[in-house]
């Protein structure tokens, strides 16, 4: 894994020598870590230039706009796998034999039921609450509740608390709409797959129980497909550095959603709606523009411009037709959802998005497909994170596995020196 050298020159200082660390794809990295018995550190704040960790689990190319899941495009996994399918893969490394897959259906539907108990720490929230604040205390809160599989060293308890996790996430990102209405909540269903299931507690009432299109539900399962993992993006990597401390697994989820909730990150598509109700007619378009290349302005256009990819989001693309053919099987005419469609047309033959390489990313088209299905803004984060789940738990296994350090990043200090009180 590591041949080749780098020279670190320190004028004044001995040479230094850093090994070139190689992984299977993607670009070399130096290994720093040796740094330290010099006394001196890197400094990338925003991490644009360090990796965090090895791992096996997802890989991105963003200039190619590859993202591959244990080695499987996206693109495939969203045409011919499901959620549940690609949550195995993620969680195990390989696809599942039809035994496994059936196994691990199994596994899941029994433990979809949450603790009764948790319905009245809900009541403990305003109605009018964030979800994303009910979703972090409700998920903070299963460590109080799953006691029997905190061992973070005992490799069951840690498939355990996964399997609870991807399980539960569905019915208590449904709860906290549910609540928020002001309605019944609503049960798992077992004899449906884990989109309609989801679908099935979000819109379905005891009063009324109304079959579950299978066109949205197949939607929901790309949502979720497309959402399952993304390397070491900001919330995963916050998974990371909370789990590295040994906390628990349900407590390290919490952290995650958390970091998830910023608009720069998983609230894009919820700001992204905002921001259409905000821009109103397609008359301002260009005025909204405008704002978005001023730089004085801290506009930026929602659902535009990714971190890694600087050329397309693949999941963008299949995104966007799971759009189209939800929005044609709903039939929708709605003027929120033709704006987004021409701001998107405007906004890619500008030349400063052109220039700058900012494309629609994945957020844009599913803050347009859950507006479609029926959910609330509001509610757009919860999914996102309800599908993160797989892959945050995937990174906190690996990175339990193999031992971490806790991660303790080190900093450039700039205030005052050592003085004394004036007095
Ligand atoms: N609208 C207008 N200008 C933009 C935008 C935007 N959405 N995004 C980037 N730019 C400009 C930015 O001002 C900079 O211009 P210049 O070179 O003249 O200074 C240039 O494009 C490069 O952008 P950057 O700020 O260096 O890019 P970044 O990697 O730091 O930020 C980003 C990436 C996603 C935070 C940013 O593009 C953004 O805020 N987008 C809107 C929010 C959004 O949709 N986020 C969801 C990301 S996808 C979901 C996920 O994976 O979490």
């Amino acid at each position: 894994m590591a041949d080749n050298k780098a020279q670190l020159v320190i004028e004044g200082a001995e040479a230094i020598e850093l090994p070139i660390l190689t992984g299977t794809v993607g670009p070399d990295v130096i290994d720093v870590r040796s740094l330290t018995s010099t006394g001196r550190f890197t400094f990338d704040p925003g991490f644009m230039s360090t990796a965090s960790c090895e791992s096996k689990i997802t890989y991105i190319d963003g200039d190619k706009g590859i993202l591959l899941h244990r080695g499987y495009p996206i693109e495939q996994l969203a045409e011919k796998s499901d959620y549940l399918e690609t949550c195995y893969l993620l969680l195990n490394g390989e696809l599942p034999t039809t035994e496994q897959k059936a196994k691990f259906v199994d596994t899941i539907k029994n433990h979809t039921i949450v603790h009764e108990q948790l319905k009245s720490f809900l009541h403990g929230f305003r109605r009018d609450a964030h979800p994303m604040a009910v979703m972090c205390g409700i998920v903070g809160a299963l460590s109080a509740f799953y006691h029997d599989s905190l061992d973070i060293n005992n490799p069951q308890h840690r498939e355990i608390s996964a399997h609870r996790l991807v399980a539960k996430m569905p019915t208590i990102a449904a709860m906290v709409y549910k609540y928020s209405m002001g309605q019944p909540l609503m049960y798992p269903r077992n004899d449906l797959n884990y989109s309609e299931n989801f679908l099935h507690m979000m819109f379905n009432t005891p009063a009324e129980i109304k079959p579950i299109s299978p066109v949205l539900a197949k939607a929901m399962d790309r949502i979720f497909i497309l959402h399952a993992d993304h390397e070491q993006n900001a919330s995963t990597s916050t998974v990371r550095l909370a789990g590295s401390t040994g906390a628990n697994p349900f407590a390290c989820i919490a952290a995650g959603i958390a970091a998830l909730w910023g608009p720069a990150h998983g609230g894009a598509n919820e700001a992204v709606l905002t921001m259409l109700d905000e821009i109103g007619d397609v008359s301002n378009v260009e005025k909204f523009l405008a704002k978005a290349k001023d730089k004085n302005d801290p506009f930026k256009l929602m659902g535009f411009g990714h971190r890694v990819y600087k050329n397309f989001d693949p999941r963008a693309k299949v995104m966007k037709q799971t759009c189209d053919e939800v929005l044609g099987e709903l039939g929708i005419n709605d003027p929120q959802l033709d704006l987004a469609m021409k701001l998107e047309e405007i906004a890619l033959n500008d030349p400063y998005f052109a220039e700058r390489n900012l494309y629609p990313n994945v957020d844009f088209y599913s803050g347009i497909i859950l507006k479609a299905i029926g959910i609330p803004t509001s509610m757009f984060t919860v999914i996102f994170a309800l599908a993160r789940t797989v892959g945050w738990i995937s990174h906190w296994k690996e990175m339990i596995a193999s031992g971490q350090k806790i991660g303790r990043p080190r900093q450039l200090y700039t205030g005052h020196p050592k003085r004394d009180l004036p007095r």
